[in-house]
């Protein structure tokens, strides 16, 4: 196999898109990715100070490397969830590629903003895991964003997770997921910062022969709630079909983006509002991580679980 660009010898070949490149010209290939991502969905620009979500994986250190490299000004975020050694682990992966890089690094207690560790939130409410949690990350996301000043969340999502929930959402015909599934959600609200997916153009092996050519240390085992998720499931189906017919995954979820999801947008805006409890906007009174905060606190971890708070239906 020889590298498109230069002819050298390759050291990955992208059969999706029928090349091969060496370690140098793969590396520019990626950053082109991101780039044109960025670009496209017009995501942030340079006087912006990006905060990237990093969970101390492949992925989100590998933008965060990206956009740093690109000259972008950039803060981390840790949410650290309480999940035993994997928490401590991952976090220290983030310390130490935030203090290799020279960048600062904000770190969130999801037990000091819940009440509990996600573990213990999850014997609560008795739903799975991953939507407390998913439900925790979002709103810290945003709250810690609002409070440091930072126009826009930046994520790890990368092509794989993107057209595993698409396909998850399609399967169900979840149409209000089917609305928010998109690289770049805007601010709609003033307590609202924008969120960006700028990997979404990037297969999950394509972000890990990145993080691995340039040397970056990220935690391989992944969350130990994650074994058994549907999004697992669907991600190897999705892997079967990419197998036999490469660039399916690719065309699945760029050909919703461009010919199916304007059929989705909402006709009439959503209304929201401030909670009452926190502030932050909700469609309802009060949000739903303020239900999950207060159902923590009356019920107390390893209890019967009672009116479990509904999704927030906003984003
Ligand atoms: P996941 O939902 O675990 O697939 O992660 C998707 C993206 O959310 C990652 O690429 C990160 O950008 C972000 N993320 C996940 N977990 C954390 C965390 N503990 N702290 C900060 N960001 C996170
Ligand atoms: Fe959410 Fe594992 S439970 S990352
Ligand atoms: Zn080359
Ligand atoms: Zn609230």
């Amino acid at each position: 196999m020889r590298c498109r660009k230069c002819g050298g010898s390759a050291a990955l070949e992208l059969r999706r898109h029928n090349a091969a490149f060496c370690s140098p010209h793969f590396i520019e290939f990626f950053k082109k990715q991101v780039a044109e991502a960025i670009h496209k969905h017009r995501m942030f620009s340079r006087d912006e100070t990006i905060m990237v979500a990093v969970s101390g994986g492949k992925d989100s250190l590998a933008l965060w490397d990206v956009l740093i490299d690109e000259g972008y000004r950039t803060a981390g975020l840790y949410l650290d969830l309480g999940i035993f050694d994997y928490s401590v682990e991952s976090r220290a992966k983030c310390e130490a590629f935030a203090a290799r890089r020279g960048q600062t690094l904000h770190v969130e207690r999801v037990a000091e903003a819940v009440g509990a560790p996600i573990p213990e939130v999850q014997k609560v409410t008795r739903r799975p895991t991953c939507s407390a949690c998913g439900l925790s990350k979002r709103y810290l996301m945003n709250r810690a964003a609002l409070e440091h000043g930072y126009p826009v969340v930046a994520t790890g999502h990368n092509l794989d997770d993107e057209a595993a929930t698409l396909f998850g959402s399609v399967l169900h015909w979840q149409t209000d997921a089917l609305t928010r599934q998109s690289p770049a959600l805007p601010s709609t609200h003033p307590k609202l910062v924008r969120r960006v997916k700028p990997l979404y153009r990037l297969s999950e092996l394509e972000t890990a022969a990145y993080a691995f050519l340039s040397g970056i240390d990220y935690i391989v085992e992944e969350c130990p709630f994650a074994t058994g998720a549907t999004s697992l499931s669907h991600k190897e189906l999705l892997n079967r079909l990419e197998e036999s017919s490469p660039g399916a995954k690719h065309n699945f979820l760029f050909g919703f983006l461009d010919k199916a999801r304007p059929a989705f947008e909402r006709m009439e805006e959503v209304d929201l509002r401030p909670c009452s409890a926190c502030g932050q906007v909700t469609t309802g009174e009060i949000c739903a991580f303020c239900k999950l905060a207060d159902l923590v606190k009356r019920r107390g971890a390893g209890r019967a679980p009672a009116d479990n708070p509904a999704p927030e239906p906003a984003r």
